[in-house]
Formats: C-alpha cells, structure tokens, sequence
C-alpha cells in the first residue's frame, strides 16, 4: 500500500528548478522537467554522493561526484552500466505535490519487462 506525503505545493517548482525534501530520514529530490515533476532518492547508486547538486541536462541528472548520468525519469542510467537511482511516483493533489514512498520504482521499465523470463 502506498503512503502519500506531501512535499510542496503545485507552482511551487518553476521548469527547470529541483527541491530537496526530507522525508522520514529519506533525502528526495524534487525537479520540474518541461512542466513534469520527478522525484528521485538524492542518493547516488554507485557511491553514494548527493545527487541534489549534479548538472541537468534534459532529462539526464550528472553526479557531481564521477560523473555517472541517469535519467530522472526513469532512474536508469545512461549506456549499458545498469546502475540505477530509485525514482518515485508523484501526483498533484488538491493543489499539493505528493510523493508516493512504499512504491519505489527502483527496477527501471526496460529491465521489468524481461525479468519473468528466467
Ligand atoms: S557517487 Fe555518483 S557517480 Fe560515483
């Protein structure tokens, strides 16, 4: 069952802006992409460096620590290193940006589509 918190209100964020929001210990970051919010653990999946300050380019989010690219929407990782950093569902809800915590969806779309085939 998903938990629904609140981070922020709609407008808040303009396109191209990001947000941190701490949420029950958690570092998420919050980005306007084209008037689409994302949200992503701020947590670098190769060595955990804070992914809140990388350089966005599109829809691709630098590390500021080595440089490793992943895409905000999908948290996967650019090229074939199958890194990926947890994204998470959000929705505008009366006016308030929510954030969806218990679904993460850390498994990027490309690789669930094949995984039941073992
Ligand atoms: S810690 Fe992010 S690329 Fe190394």
């Amino acid at each position: 069952m998903s938990r629904r918190i609140v981070v922020g209100v709609a407008g808040e964020l303009a396109p191209g802006q990001r947000k941190l929001a701490f949420i029950d210990g958690r570092s998420i970051v919050l980005f306007n992409i084209a008037g689409t919010l994302h949200a992503i653990d701020n947590t670098c999946p190769h060595n955990g460096a804070a992914l809140s300050s990388g350089q966005l380019e599109g829809c691709m989010l630098r590390c500021p620590a080595h440089g490793l690219r992943f895409d905000v929407r999908t948290g996967c990782m650019a090229g074939a290193g199958g890194l990926s950093v947890t994204t998470f569902p959000v929705e505008i809800v009366d006016s308030k940006v929510m954030v969806s915590l218990d679904e993460p969806n850390a498994t990027p779309s490309h690789q669930r589509a094949g995984s039941a085939a073992t």
